[in-house]
């Protein structure tokens, strides 16, 4: 009964993040990719010059939805998001909402592309399919492709509530749940991702890390 409940809030939150979402974007982009271009030159150096970075240790850029990326700036900004302090010194240079924007709509408006250096394990990516479509009910974890969409393709660049998580790093997607896990990283609204990724065994980490990781938007 306490789980219904539980589960009907979240649901009744993500219908109104969706509907708040989409009546106020509107589809529009929401900043100038080619000022964006220049502004994130030094944003370019770690995460690439097409947001599709090769090190593991910066997550891709690359078509990440432009609502998601203001957030993130603004949550290291503002000590929100607190799990990297040489990303907070990089978020503290972005001055103005603006440049933000922009910077943010030139790296949602690249193609992500595949990473030529990991190598696939097609075992442990099909456990991580099955967990990210079908959730674990007995465990009561709901199922990714709830929130991420198809593939971790995201649902809409005007619902950026949820990002895009497909063709992420496999290391930065860990990375990303085990902060989540520990309360490193807190700035999930209404903490409705640290709740999933509490629930995710070590094991199960990896398996979805690795089947998010060769997928493509
Ligand atoms: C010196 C390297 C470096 C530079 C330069 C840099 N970043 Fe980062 N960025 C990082 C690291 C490392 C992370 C991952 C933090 C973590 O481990 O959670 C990150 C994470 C991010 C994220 C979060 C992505 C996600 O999927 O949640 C965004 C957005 C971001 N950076 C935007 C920017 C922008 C915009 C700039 C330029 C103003 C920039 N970064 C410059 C290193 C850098
Ligand atoms: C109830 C909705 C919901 C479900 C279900 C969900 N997520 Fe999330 N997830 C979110 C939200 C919202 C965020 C963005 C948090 C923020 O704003 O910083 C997120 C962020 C993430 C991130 C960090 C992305 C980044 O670039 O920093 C990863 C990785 C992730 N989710 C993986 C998963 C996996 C794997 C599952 C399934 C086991 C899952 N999520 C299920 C809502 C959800």
């Amino acid at each position: 009964m306490v789980m219904v409940k539980k589960v009907n809030g979240l649901l009744a939150w993500i219908s109104l993040a969706l509907f708040a979402q989409n009546v106020l974007a509107a589809g529009a982009p929401i900043g100038d990719p080619v000022a964006g271009a220049d502004k994130s030159a030094l944003c370019q150096g770690c995460h690439g010059g097409t947001g599709n970075s090769e090190s593991a240790e910066f997550p891709r850029l690359a078509g990440q939805y432009a609502g998601y990326i203001v957030k993130q700036i603004k949550d290291f900004k503002s000590g929100l998001r607190a799990n990297n302090d040489t990303m907070a010194g990089m978020a503290a240079t972005v001055e103005s909402v603006q440049d933000m924007k922009d910077i943010a709509s030139y790296f949602a408006q690249q193609k992500m592309v595949s990473d030529p250096l990991h190598k696939p394990n097609r075992k442990l990516a099909e456990k991580g399919e099955e967990i990210f479509t079908k959730g674990r009910p007995e465990k009561d974890l709901y199922a990714c492709i709830n929130c991420h969409g198809e593939r971790g393709k995201g649902k809409a660049g005007t619902i950026s509530t949820f990002p895009v998580i497909a063709g992420q790093h496999k290391d930065y997607i860990i990375k990303q749940l085990k902060d989540l896990q520990s309360g490193l990283r807190a700035n999930d609204p209404a903490g409705m991702m640290a709740d999933i990724a509490k629930k995710l065994s070590a094991e199960e980490v990896e398996a979805v890390a690795e089947y998010l990781s060769l997928q493509l938007p």
